[in-house]
């Protein structure tokens, strides 16, 4: 026996005997600070207990039966006043631990986190309410059993959710993982899964407990950032080569279409360096007419060269023009039959908008001739407050969507981006058999001129 304990002992047979003679007052404080003092010194209740069983065999049993009820009454009162420094203790270490558990509970609820609460040794585990409303089912609804959870977990994800669990379960690392999981109806929804794992002396696991938060919002946002990137990624990716293809264009129209003709016409005028002989006129009147023929040749192809890398008539004439002249060449070259309703003629467009507006219409012309087996095009131009309308139909076989998911549909991706710019947006409909339908929706205000004021 410890010298502590052993004072303990004499100090309290000491205090309890000055009780039991006299029941005073001052002895019962004496009690009270008995038990505190043991208390500060680290002494158990099963100590304290032990020191009243010895003493009451020293003070109680030797004397006469009769006296037995009071002198034990007595000393019951006076050993519950020692305990009363334990009682306080435990009672403010459980006020302070339901107040911390309290506090967790709030910041989890806060979170929107379900918990849970899982013995490893016997598979038990709890899921809080929220826990079950994540997973889509009401308190009573989902056992409290962990195979409850784990069918639910959808099996792309499992091996990996289970490799982290074993992993901390056995090498303490970080358990922190994501996964799809199936709610009751059905439906598939991302949760984060966080836990800690309590481990005994020997090294096991005798409790784990975590919360789950549902991130599938986080995750669709994810995935959309993604998918908007790699769709830029796609569209610069393809304006590259859009230019290269560009240019590789004119590099062949400049060699093929002005330099043969630049050959021909040097080589035609190589005769006039033959000296004149002087019967016949000098220099000969065909071979000149041919000479201007081939320049007038030229100039024209220069123009459509100039025209299709930037329609000059949309700075000169302005938009509905150049549409208008669009529609002319378009019909002319493919022999489709184009219905023009062009109402827009009170839209004061402005310089910005112009080339937009116009690339859109052509991408549009240029998909029904490639795509459409029309046979006949209806183009409108309204404006219907506060919008342009911008509509192009064609009666062709159609499609199967609406272009947005075709990995090199860039003609409608680069119509949208346009459109996005001009703070409008695309709308198709189309089903096959039943013709294409295209609409340019665009808000005037940023179309317009802006007015003076
Ligand atoms: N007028 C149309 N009629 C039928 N299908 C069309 C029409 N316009 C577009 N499409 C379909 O939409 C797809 C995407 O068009 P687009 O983005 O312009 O790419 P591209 O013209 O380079 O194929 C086309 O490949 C075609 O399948
Ligand atoms: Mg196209």
């Amino acid at each position: 026996m410890t010298t502590r304990l052993a004072a303990l002992r004499a100090e309290y047979l000491a205090g309890l005997s000055a009780y039991l003679e006299r029941e005073s007052e001052a002895g019962f404080a004496h009690a009270y600070e008995l038990g505190r003092q043991a208390m500060a010194d680290g002494m158990g209740l099963l100590d304290m207990v032990a020191a009243h069983r010895a003493a009451l065999d020293t003070l109680v049993l030797p004397c006469p039966p009769a006296e037995h009820p009071r002198l034990l009454e007595a000393s019951t009162a006076f050993f519950n006043e020692l305990l009363a420094p334990f009682e306080l203790s435990i009672n403010g270490y459980r006020a302070a631990l339901a107040a911390s558990e309290e506090r967790f509970e709030l910041a989890i609820s806060g979170a929107m986190a379900g918990l849970w609460d899982w013995n490893p040794q016997t598979d038990e585990m709890y899921f809080s309410p929220l826990f079950k409303r994540i997973m889509g089912y009401s308190d009573n609804e989902l056992p409290n059993e962990r195979q409850a959870h784990l069918n639910a977990i959808d099996p792309r994800d499992f091996e990996q959710a289970a490799q982290s669990l074993e992993s901390h379960l056995t090498h303490r690392r970080v358990f922190d993982v994501e996964y799809r999981i199936r709610t009751k109806l059905g439906e598939l929804r991302w949760v984060q899964c966080r836990g800690q794992a309590l481990w005994d002396e020997a090294g096991v696991p005798y409790r784990m407990v975590g919360w789950i938060l549902d991130i599938t919002d986080r995750k669709r946002d994810e995935e959309a950032l993604r998918a908007s990137r790699e769709e830029l990624r796609r569209l610069s990716a393809h304006v590259q080569q859009v230019r290269e293809e560009e240019k590789a264009r004119i590099a062949r129209e400049l060699h093929d279409d002005l330099g043969q003709q630049l050959t021909a016409l040097k080589m035609a005028t190589s005769i006039l360096e033959y000296p004149a002989d002087g019967e016949k006129r000098w220099p000969p009147p065909d071979a000149l007419s041919g000479i201007y023929g081939m320049i007038d040749e030229l100039v024209r192809s220069v123009r459509h060269i100039a025209a299709d890398l930037h329609p000059v008539i949309l700075d000169d004439l302005g938009l509905l023009p150049a549409i208008e002249s669009l529609i002319d060449e378009f019909s002319a070259r493919y022999r489709i039959r184009v219905i023009r309703r062009i109402e827009a003629g009170t839209i004061d467009f402005n310089r910005e908008c112009r080339i937009e507006m116009f690339r859109m219409v052509q991408e549009a012309l240029t998909n029904v001739a490639r795509h459409s087996g029309a046979s006949e095009v209806v183009l409108e131009m309204l404006r219907e407050d506060p919008h342009c309308i911008v509509r192009v139909v064609d009666n062709g076989h159609g499609a199967l969507h609406d272009g947005s998911k075709g990995r090199h549909s860039f003609g409608l991706l680069g119509m949208r981006e346009r459109a996005t710019l001009l703070g409008g947006e695309i709308r198709i409909v189309t089903q096959p058999g039943a013709g294409f339908s295209l609409t340019a929706i665009l808000p005037l205000a940023s179309i317009e001129m802006k007015k003076a004021r």
